[in-house]
């Protein structure tokens, strides 16, 4: 008998030239806020699926369908997937961790520099302006060489981080979980995120860790948006205790907040960590591998838990 697997959105094509051979696919069009109820409706035909980090798979949606025995989340993070829920029903859960290092790193750096650099107020400025003007006072932001980048979360991509940091003539520094922030956070002039969310993360930078870093620091944040208490950091920037953040992820995506947006001094990517044609192929090729091994009787390589 074939199995049927989901596709929760339309990924690169490498996921179905695999699965297609092996089981009959359902693909779904690509949306970004869905409910619980949504995606009970998109899996009640699945024995497996290839789900986004923005589906909720929560208890009651894995629980929702008996026939459903395994999820690739097409994301590093799976703060989206009840992995207890997942265990107690027998439903294997993978990710797609390694691929996006070196890209999450690269946003990250992309980040720093256009937020200590004033890229895009540059950028907006010539294209509004239609002129280039050199003057000796405009658009002074800040070198890279001799700051401390403070790294929270020294897994593979914070590692990578700082390994192009260090390039740019940084100085380094990184906790890894369950460390503690507060020296951290004291003598950094650059913080940049890269832990995962967890119950024991959420709010991680919240008014009081905002309140322990130093006056004109930066905050960087390709992780996850609710890492940050993001109207503390509203706060923080507006009163400008911080001079700028660099954020590639929001508390309430698809939302951005507006008082984000109202500042210059934030650069706002639409969470594109990720987001190159390799490395979205690269996800593509290992939670559809891991999904046709998982069918085919074998252990998946990228199981969580
Ligand atoms: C993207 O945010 C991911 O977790 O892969
Ligand atoms: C994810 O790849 C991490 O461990 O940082």
């Amino acid at each position: 008998m074939r199995h049927t697997v989901v596709f929760t959105a339309h990924y690169p094509s490498i996921a179905r030239d695999i699965l297609a051979p092996v089981a009959d696919l359902i693909e779904h069009p690509t949306e970004h806020q869905r409910t619980e109820d949504d995606v009970i409706t998109l899996l009640s035909e699945a024995d497996a699926a290839i789900t986004l980090l923005s589906d909720p798979l929560t208890r009651r949606v894995l629980a929702s369908n008996p026939n459903l025995r395994m999820v690739a989340n097409y994301a590093v993070g799976y703060n989206n997937v009840d992995v207890a829920a997942a265990r107690e029903l027998g439903i294997v859960v993978t990710n797609t961790p390694g691929v996006l290092t070196e890209a999450t790193a690269d946003l990250t750096m992309a980040l720093i520099l256009a937020v200590l650099r004033r890229v895009l107020e540059g950028a907006d400025e010539v294209r509004r302006t239609g002129r280039c003007i050199w003057e000796p006072l405009h658009l002074l932001g800040v070198s890279l060489q001799g700051k401390r980048l403070g790294i929270v979360g020294m897994g593979r991509i914070g590692s990578a981080v700082a390994a192009r940091a260090r390039a740019f003539g940084m100085e380094v520094a990184g906790v890894r979980r369950g460390e503690p922030l507060d020296e951290l956070l004291a003598t950094s002039d650059v913080v940049s995120l890269h832990a995962p969310l967890t119950a024991e993360t959420t709010h991680l930078i919240d008014a009081a860790a905002l309140a322990k870093m130093k006056r004109g620091a930066f905050l960087i944040n390709t992780a996850r948006g609710k890492l940050v208490d993001e109207a503390a950091l509203c706060d923080a920037l507006e009163r400008g205790r911080l001079r700028g953040a660099g954020l590639d992820v929001y508390e309430d995506e698809p939302r951005v907040s507006p008082r984000l947006l109202a500042l210059p001094n934030v650069v706002a990517l639409p969470h594109i960590g990720s987001a190159t044609e390799e490395t979205r192929s690269a996800m593509a090729r290992i939670a559809a591998t891991d999904v046709a091994r998982f069918l085919g009787g074998e252990a998946p390589l990228h199981a969580i838990g």
